[in-house]
């Protein structure tokens, strides 16, 4: 048997104007995966595969399954980049502990654990960069215009300043930080998200631009303050960032009430993370401080509320 994992991503500045050009910083985070696991069905015909997910319910052969499958798309697809040859049956079975449509990656890490798995199994190990791009063309059918942030920091598994299209720039993180995560329980699908967005920035091109412009300057801001941990400029950022979002529409009560708890409870700032509508929220604090919102989310109504460190 094969296993592979891949971590959660959060977007800790940058979503959506991430989708226009403008640069993102993500991080992975450990404490939630996906695993993947292979074995050989030596019973089975050869080239056969059975897929299981509980997540998504899935228990079939590949090729039973529509081709727009995320699943079956991954797995298809690190298939055919490995040498074709009298492969024996497989089987994959995927699990996670990364919340579903809820801002934190789990879509780009099941692919990411699926291609690292099948192409190890398999003797062929592939790179992070051929992972993060099998993982891309999956995201694709998530939302018709994915950034690809999330496929790029799972795989790298690094912080990331990221531009759509560019090269990965991996940011080194001098001293570690806390962020905290408080999942609102709403599923909020990403392509919902961005298509709201979208809405708006055809309404409106030149409002919505500018305020991508304000993002992106932003962005730029935390880069340093993310490279040397500190909190407080960190905090700031978050706010000024979090509060271009609810102007691009993409809040909700459930975050902001989670936003307002981490921030009453000592929390240096929070925003959004990832597609927004739903889903979690992210928070940076002290350390002294953590506990302490964490019951404040959880009182506030988080469904989920945990800690991961950002750091070397
Ligand atoms: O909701 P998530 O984790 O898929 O993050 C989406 C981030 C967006 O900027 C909203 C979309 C994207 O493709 O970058």
């Amino acid at each position: 048997m094969t296993r592979a994992h891949a971590p959660g991503k959060a977007i800790l500045f940058g979503e959506h104007a991430v989708v226009y050009g403008r640069p993102a910083i993500a991080v992975p985070v450990p404490p939630i995966q996906a695993t993947a696991d292979v074995t050989d069905l030596p019973q089975a015909p050869a080239g056969a595969v059975f897929l299981e997910s509980e997540a998504t319910g899935t228990r079939a052969w590949l090729n039973a399954l529509p081709e727009d499958d995320p699943l079956r798309r991954i797995t298809q697809s690190t298939l055919d980049r490995l040498p074709a040859g009298g492969r024996q049956a497989l089987s994959i079975h995927i699990t996670s502990t990364i919340p579903i449509a809820s801002g934190l990656g789990s879509g780009a890490a099941v692919s990411v654990a699926i291609a690292r798995a099948v192409s190890q199994h398999l003797g062929q190990p592939l790179t992070a960069e051929a992972v993060s791009t099998l993982a891309f063309d999956v995201e694709r059918l998530h939302h018709g215009t994915p950034s690809g942030i999330d496929n790029t920091v799972i795989s790298y598994e690094t912080p990331v300043y990221f531009v759509r299209g560019q090269p990965i720039e991996p940011i080194t993180v001098g001293m570690s930080f806390d962020v905290l995560i408080g999942d609102t329980g709403v599923a909020a699908p990403t392509a919902k998200a961005v298509a709201s967005v979208r809405r708006r920035w055809e309404a409106d091109r030149e409002s919505m631009e500018t305020l991508f412009d304000v993002i992106g300057d932003i962005v730029r801001r935390a880069r340093p303050a993310v490279e040397s941990g500190h909190v407080a400029a960190l905090g700031s950022l978050m706010n000024e960032n979090q509060t271009v979002l609810a102007r691009m529409g993409v809040s909700s009560p459930e975050l902001d009430r989670l936003i307002d708890a981490a921030l009453g409870a000592g929390a240096s700032g929070a925003k959004l993370s990832g597609g927004g509508i739903g889903g979690n929220m992210i928070a940076v604090v002290t350390p002294d401080r953590a506990r302490a919102i964490i019951t404040a989310l959880l009182e506030a109504g988080a469904t989920r509320a945990f800690a991961t460190q950002v750091g070397p």
